[in-house]
């Protein structure tokens, strides 16, 4: 419960809060953190996130790569751009797993890519080993991180990361169901000409096929999207949300931006403890009535990681999509194990 005083500590802060110079509007102060977090991959995603958390002046970034002049090229560019930017932080291009000693965060996004045509569970087997062996480094160098894995398909490889780094499970969350309902939200607020910034919405589950968007969750500033759209019209934006990250692929033959920035953003609420609502895969003990799998799950992101589980109640048939997704991922981890 709110008490009388809390809100004057709220009062407080804002004041405060004015006096900081604001530039961008998500990812707020213009100033950084003297953090430093390490991302493994310097391929486009990787990279672009390094970027991101540069120029929102989140933290120093140490990017690491197997092909070092791919890393210490996309580090020099950045540095190249700092002025710019007004960042005053640092970047570092590099092949050796060591220098990620001293992170908060470690993120990995290295592996190999979807092509057009593929599903994110195609890439399973491949990317389990080089995310074992990743999470090894981790294990090694960085042994206090946070550890968020981008690297596809993110819920098994959040898995995997888990497992093999012993790690308590709010340390280990992977990046997911946030991009889904990024991609969800501008869906809705094309169809409906409002802002972005109004459009609030939940999507849960395998970051994949079987995801499900929480139609009942969504909403223009509360207003529920049931309320402004109809049948049709919410049937439509839920497939074109499920088929997004494909239909990138097939036009591009990647995505970049969308998951760059959102990975920035996680980086930011864990930074600066900020405790913000985030879809996030995070392994279950029980939460949703099942354990033993880690799943996209609404959850509040700050300085340990996942701080909290939200535990939604779910429509029959928000249930039995859940329920797919768990059975879906649960079968594919046998089958690496296998
Ligand atoms: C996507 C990849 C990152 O959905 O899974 O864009």
């Amino acid at each position: 419960m709110l008490k009388k005083y809390e809100i004057g500590t709220i009062t407080t802060k804002l004041k405060f809060r004015v006096q900081i110079q604001f530039s961008y509007i998500y990812l707020k102060p213009n100033y950084h953190l003297n953090t430093m977090i390490s991302i493994v991959g310097a391929g486009r995603v990787g990279s672009s996130a390094a970027f991101n958390i540069l120029r929102f002046r989140v933290s120093d970034v140490v990017l690491i790569d197997i092909v070092e002049n791919l890393a210490k090229g996309e580090a020099l560019d950045m540095m190249q751009a700092a002025p710019a930017i007004e960042f005053d932080g640092r970047i570092r291009g590099t092949s050796n797993f060591s220098e990620m000693k001293g992170s908060e965060i470690v993120i990995i996004t290295a592996g190999e890519a979807r092509k057009p045509g593929m599903t994110r569970i195609d890439l399973m087997n491949k990317n389990a080993k080089i995310v074992k062996s990743i999470v090894k480094e981790v294990v090694r160098y960085a042994p206090n991180c946070k550890l968020m894995v981008v690297t596809n398909p993110v819920d098994i490889m959040t898995y995997i990361a888990y497992k093999e780094s012993g790690f308590e499970r709010n340390r280990v969350f992977g990046m997911g169901n946030i991009l889904d309902t990024l991609r969800f939200r501008s869906y809705i607020a094309m169809e409906l000409n409002v802002s972005r910034e109004d459009v609030r919405a939940i999507v849960i589950g395998e970051h994949g096929d079987s995801m499900v968007p929480l139609v009942n969750y969504a909403s223009v500033s509360g207003i529920p999207i049931t309320n402004l759209l109809k049948k049709e019209q919410i049937e439509t934006i839920v497939n074109l949300t499920k088929t997004s990250g494909s239909d990138v692929i097939d036009l591009k033959g990647s995505t970049t931006y969308a998951p760059a920035v959102v990975i920035a953003i996680m980086v930011d609420a864990v930074l600066r403890g900020r405790n913000r609502e985030i879809g996030v895969s995070t392994y279950l003990q029980g939460e949703y009535g099942f354990s033993d799998v880690s799943i996209g799950v609404p959850c509040i992101l700050g300085k340990d990681g996942v701080e909290k589980i939200l535990e939604l109640e779910l429509d029959k048939e928000a249930k039995r999509g859940f329920e797919e997704a768990v059975t879906i991922l649960k079968d594919a981890i046998r089958k690496i194990a296998e």
